[in-house]
């Protein structure tokens, strides 16, 4: 049985003021609690950290540098979000690739800085529109999560999230045949190559994930949770996307 996933990416946006409703945040009492994975800017970590010290809520950092440390000046490394009390990080965001033109194999790197760092890496990928509306899309996904995955993946280290670029953000989401394909097909790749591991891994939906459609989402097999943008932001709002995620 795969634990289900809620994690919120907090991108550039968070105050110490937003973190005291981290603390509310709660999974539920039920042997089906989703875990909770909250991701704030990296200045925010460390309080976050302790303002959810004594409950369900872990820590993310939203990227990491391919090194351990060393002369890349605004970066960050993966031990240091470990020592500022994260227990994942988010590596190969489309941001992170749109605005630093990160590459597979860069994200790959990432990802293996966060294993060595003892951190679970939430590997994104996802298309563009064009790439939807085009012959290829799951070709070019399954090429992104070829690339981008370290061989030493496990179901313990590594969370995949899909995320269409153009569902993030937008109000936009696929239909639920396109996430049940796309995550289907995810699902055959990772076990093809890792073999029950691939079965156990992780597969988290991402773009435009609200409480009004959470539990649609929710419905599909291959969906463990979702990797959550906007709607993180609030308790108001990341609470019943757990709910759903726990009645799932
Ligand atoms: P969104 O962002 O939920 O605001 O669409 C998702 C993401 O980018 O992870």
């Amino acid at each position: 049985m795969r634990r289900t996933l809620a994690a919120g990416n907090w991108k550039m946006n968070g105050t110490p003021e937003m973190l005291a409703d981290l603390a509310t945040l709660t999974g539920g009492a039920s042997d089906n609690a989703p875990q909770i994975i909250i991701c704030p800017p990296a200045p925010l970590l460390t309080r976050a950290a302790d303002a959810t010290e004594n409950g369900p809520v872990e820590i993310g950092g939203q990227d990491c540098h391919t090194n351990a440390k060393g002369a890349h000046t605004g970066d960050v490394a993966a031990t240091m979000l470990k020592n500022a009390g994260a227990s994942a990080v988010i590596v190969g965001h489309s941001e992170r690739r749109a605005d630093h033109a990160e590459t597979n194999a860069q994200v790959r790197a990432k990802a293996e800085a966060a294993y060595a760092a003892d951190l679970t890496a939430i590997i994104c990928i996802g298309e563009s529109e064009e790439e939807r509306l085009g012959p290829d899309c799951l070709d070019i996904i399954a090429a992104q999560l070829d690339g981008s995955t370290p061989d030493g993946a496990t179901a313990d280290n590594t969370v995949i999230a899909y995320e269409p670029i153009w569902a993030i953000g937008t109000g936009r989401v696929p239909t639920m045949e396109q996430i049940i394909e796309t995550h289907d097909m995810l699902r055959t790749k990772l076990t093809a190559r890792f073999g029950d591991t691939g079965a156990q891994m992780r597969i988290l939906y991402g773009g435009s994930v609200k409480p009004t459609n959470a539990a649609e989402i929710f419905k599909a097999e291959n969906v463990d949770g979702a990797l959550v943008g906007g709607a993180s932001l609030k308790a108001s709002d990341f609470q019943p996307i757990i709910d759903a995620l726990a009645a799932s």
